[in-house]
């Protein structure tokens, strides 16, 4: 039995069966709509979530499957002190595979030692988030033709960025990727994983302070939201939120084909008026989170057309 705790978890050529399978149903969503009938998926949330939740569930359902689970954790037993283990024992009982969300870093990893279906982490803490990794390299992969040979400016809040740093894992494996880390002294990069991931595989990468300093080098940038849930004193969330504002002044130091993504949900660090330029696709990369899910869910799962 597979899980997905880590983007590592996969190797790259099953990664890259998944961007293919999705891409195909992306073509004709309508091929797979009878996949997953009889199946189902429990989307375990301790931790609030708009778009993962419900883009596992519309997965699930554009396959033909069913959904059932709780969207927070007070609507859960784990308000009456129940633990990760045995609240998936007993899902485990209920649903044919799981993907559950939570506050603590590894919860999703424990859950799996101790589950009898596929667990797929829809977010731990700040520490991994694989299935919005997929969603990131199945929209550069659809919209520049190929991961490799990118420089990728990832800006905002890298230290509480679990996005980014699955991301970057993910990343790292594919030929002539360069990055450009753009945040806050206080926001960087945690220091593991530039030495452990990005020094450790001799990726070349520099850091900065101003997006404009980097923007015309950029291939891709990925920004991101400032985790408040993440921070011990709301002073510091005040002073660093709104750090990076994209607007169409910053745009037009990028090149032409230049791509700009977002995990959202977006506060202020994208501009609205950016939303019309066509190298804006974190609207598309949602609809993309949806074709992801729809062929890791195949896969966990063991099923083709
Ligand atoms: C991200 C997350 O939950 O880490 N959102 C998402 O899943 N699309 C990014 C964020 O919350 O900022």
């Amino acid at each position: 039995m597979r899980h997905l705790i880590s983007p590592l978890d996969l190797s790259v050529e099953e990664t890259e069966e998944i961007l293919l399978l999705a891409e195909d149903i992306a073509k004709d969503p309508t091929r797979y709509s009878q996949v997953c009938k009889g199946k189902k998926i429990a989307t375990l949330f301790y931790e609030p979530s708009t778009r993962t939740r419900l883009s596992f569930e519309s997965a699930m359902l554009n396959l033909g499957g069913n959904v059932l689970g709780f969207s927070s954790a007070d609507s859960s037993s784990a308000a009456k002190g129940e633990s990760v283990a045995d609240t998936i024992r007993v899902v485990s009982c209920y649903a044919d595979i799981a993907a559950i969300r939570h506050p603590k870093e590894g919860a999703p990893y424990v859950a799996s030692l101790h589950s009898s279906i596929p667990i797929i982490n829809a977010g731990d803490g700040g520490h991994q988030h694989p299935t919005q990794t997929l969603t990131d390299l199945l929209t550069i992969h659809a919209l520049k033709g190929s991961i490799s040979n990118l420089t990728i400016g990832l800006c905002g809040d890298l230290k509480f960025g679990r996005t980014v740093h699955s991301l970057i894992n993910a990343l790292v494996r594919y030929p002539g990727i360069r990055f450009a880390l753009i945040s806050p002294e206080e926001l960087k990069l945690p220091t593991y994983i530039k030495t452990d991931v990005l020094e450790a595989k001799n990726v070349p990468y520099i850091e900065a302070e101003v997006l404009e300093d980097v923007m015309p080098e950029l291939d891709i940038l990925y920004m991101t939201r400032v985790q408040k849930e993440r921070f011990f004193n709301e002073e510091d969330y005040i002073r660093l939120k709104d750090r990076y504002i994209l607007d169409k002044v910053k745009m037009s130091y990028a090149k032409e084909d230049m791509l700009v993504l977002h995990p959202l949900p977006r506060v202020n660090e994208i501009s609205v008026e950016v939303d019309d330029d066509p190298r804006a696709v974190y609207f598309k990369q949602a609809q993309f989170g949806v074709y992801a899910r729809m062929a890791l869910i195949m896969k966990l799962l063991g099923l083709s057309l």
